[in-house]
């Protein structure tokens, strides 16, 4: 597939497989996945199989993603894992307000970009995710929802810095649900996406940030989302979870 950005393909294994589940999983991606070399493939394991994966994987062309982060340093922060801490593992993306934390642990705009301000300041890339909720969406208000949480989010980072971050939108009403945003639906919200970029930015950042799709990505639907010429890579839960419908998304993106 000729696209204008590089695919980002990244599995977010949310609270599920132990360490040595984990090895499993990415011994056989990387078996799969050995000569792909057009599409940028990150695992973002849960903390504590970041240490088995990443030594896995350090010969590999797959890259290590983190699923949260503190925005403090270091310090008196129990239960938080920190920038330092991610980087002993050579991880190099990490999730940054997914809707399950902006759900359960009440993650609000502000707190995200500090995070993504941390993010960067350790030499690190966020995936910074955005998504309307149903009733938003049924009410009309996807778009004023995506730009205020753009703003918030990336607000802060300076134009080299959002070149270096990744917008996955997410539809909330799409996440584990089976529901996928139709490709249009998809394609919309990302080029007004870009453009909530271009007037935070400018229009040369605006085109040179990859924007991801999730929500319910499938082996059967990959290749028509990813066609869509302002989806650049897709964020994958629940199928990201298996070997060959992984790998499957992976090779028919290309
Ligand atoms: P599903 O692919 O399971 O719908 O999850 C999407 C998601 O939340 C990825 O971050």
């Amino acid at each position: 597939m000729n696209k204008e950005r590089k695919l980002i393909i990244a599995g977010n294994w949310k609270m599920n497989k132990t360490a040595a589940e984990a090895l499993d999983l990415v011994r056989g991606l990387k078996l799969e996945l050995a000569n792909v070399k057009e599409v940028d493939i990150v695992v973002c394991p849960p903390f504590t199989a970041l240490g088995a994966v990443s030594r896995d994987i350090l010969d590999s062309n797959i890259r290590l993603g983190a699923q949260n982060m503190s925005e403090n340093n270091v310090g008196a922060f129990t239960g938080e894992i920190a920038a330092g801490m991610l980087k002993e593992f050579s991880v190099r993306y990490v999730i940054l307000g997914h809707s399950e934390r902006r759900q359960y642990q009440k993650e609000s705009d502000a707190l995200i970009s500090k995070k993504a301000q941390a993010v960067h300041a350790a030499s690190l890339k966020p995936i910074v995710c955005v998504g309307e909720t149903l009733a938003e969406r049924e009410g009309g208000q996807t778009e004023k929802v995506l730009e205020t949480q753009l703003r918030g989010s990336l607000a802060g980072l300076s134009k080299d810095q959002m070149v270096e971050t990744i917008v996955a939108y997410e539809p909330v009403w799409a996440i584990g649900t089976g529901k996928t945003a139709s490709t249009g639906q998809a394609e919309l919200a990302h080029a007004f996406i870009r453009g909530v970029l271009a007037k935070m930015f400018d229009e040369t950042i605006a085109r040179r940030v990859r924007i991801q799709y999730g929500g319910s990505v499938k082996p059967s639907n990959a290749r028509e989302l990813m066609s869509q010429p302002d989806v650049d890579g897709a964020l994958v839960g629940g199928a990201s979870l298996e070997v060959r419908s992984f790998a499957d998304i992976i090779r028919n993106s290309i």
